[in-house]
């Protein structure tokens, strides 16, 4: 085999393997609570490494949650609210927990009526019991029983965290995940959106058919085209491995657009349109690929010249953008990191005609 046809096949197997321990991180039903609660609902909020636990009673209408964040830090203010007047920090009706002067975890509710608050304690448009908050192995824990109204069970919730200076609460970061850190729950149907477990296994199964596909079958598809057509043997085959290697790639790339766009009609308050946008295109160059299929002029025509510079090109811009949006689509799964980082090169190198790229990110 081929060197470069080799590092191309290998460059596969590994972003393959790369999609696999991103999907399965840590998720909320895997956490068990020193206390040895049970919660039925839990979600794997999007950012901040923050997860919703609770149990919605109908009868009485009231709701027993836990905020976690993991890797808590003890110098941090750590918040979970209920906001009905939008997704914002502006009107939120809030959870809070930092470690106190005495050095230890503690809770209390705090009503946000402006844009510089000073999150002192205040009762909420609710009531809240049961308050606390539990610092265990790097975890802070808010535990509360809300009691919910109509305008409650379905609503938005935004968590957020920043420094402690003394016994002063500092602002948080902008960063991207501070501005991410909102969704909506629905306490009676057990689902969030951008964020509830059931969310999290659908961005697994979107990740998993478009890397599949766009990263694994097509740049094979293309291997195969490449590589096989220059043997006598292998004629007509290698056609017929490429569109059926094409073919079965564009099928598990619809059906993983598909849930992508799923995913984003699910979470109006949270845009990725970069990785959108660019996912609209890869389906229209692939959706262009197929008709070229069909159309495509016999090999002698006096036409068929330009069709495969047609076909080629849109090809190999195909496998390029499908590279970028799938890290696009890591950055979303994991988009602070969270020390760990994503270390990929992937060269391709298209002998004979030598057109070769690299692709790295991270360090
Ligand atoms: C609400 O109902 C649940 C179960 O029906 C019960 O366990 C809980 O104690 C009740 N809470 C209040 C505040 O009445
Ligand atoms: C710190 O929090 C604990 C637990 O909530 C509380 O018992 C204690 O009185 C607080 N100490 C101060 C100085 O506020
Ligand atoms: C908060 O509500 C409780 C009871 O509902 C009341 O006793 C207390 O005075 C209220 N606190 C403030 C600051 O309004």
């Amino acid at each position: 085999m081929d060197r470069s046809l080799r590092t191309a096949l290998f460059s596969c197997i590994l972003l393959l393997s790369l999609c696999v321990p991103s999907s399965l991180s840590q998720t909320c039903s895997s956490y068990t609570f020193s206390s040895n609660q049970v919660f039925s609902s839990c979600s794997d909020l999007p950012v901040l490494s923050s997860f919703l636990y609770w149990n919605y009673h109908p009868s009485n209408r009231t709701a027993d949650i836990a905020f976690r964040k993991s890797g808590a830090s003890t110098a941090n203010w750590y918040v979970w609210s209920l906001n009905p007047s939008g997704q914002q920090m502006m009107g939120s009706q809030a959870l809070l927990a930092f470690h106190n002067t005495s050095s230890l975890p503690t809770a209390y509710t705090t009503s946000i009526n402006s844009m510089s608050p000073s999150m002192q304690q205040s009762n909420l448009s609710f009531q809240v019991s049961n308050l606390r908050a539990e610092y265990t192995s790097g975890d802070m824990i808010i535990f509360a029983t809300l009691q919910l109204d109509d305008r409650l069970l379905s609503t938005n919730q935004v968590w957020q965290e920043g420094p402690m200076s003394g016994a002063t609460f500092t602002a948080h970061s902008m960063d991207s995940a501070n501005k991410a850190s909102v969704g909506t729950i629905n306490f009676e149907t057990g689902t969030t959106v951008a964020g509830t477990a059931r969310s999290s296994s659908k961005k697994n199964v979107h990740g998993v058919l478009n890397a599949v596909s766009w990263g694994v079958l097509m740049p094979m598809g293309i291997i195969i085209a490449r590589y096989l057509k220059v043997f006598e043997v292998a004629n007509p085959a290698w056609f017929y491995l490429h569109a059926a290697c094409q073919s079965s790639a564009y099928i598990i790339g619809v059906a993983g657009w598909g849930t992508g766009l799923k995913l984003g009609s699910d979470s109006p308050g949270i845009k990725y349109s970069k990785h959108r946008n660019i996912g609209i295109t890869l389906f229209c160059f692939a959706t262009l690929q197929v008709f070229a299929l069909l159309l495509r002029p016999k090999p002698d025509h006096k036409y068929r010249l330009y069709w495969n510079i047609y076909h080629h090109s849109i090809g190999y811009a195909t496998i390029a953008l499908s590279i970028v949006n799938i890290y696009e689509g890591f950055d979303i799964l994991d988009p602070e990191k969270n020390g760990k980082r994503f270390t990929l090169e992937l060269s391709y190198s298209w002998a004979p005609s030598q057109l070769s790229w690299k692709f790295s990110h991270g360090s």
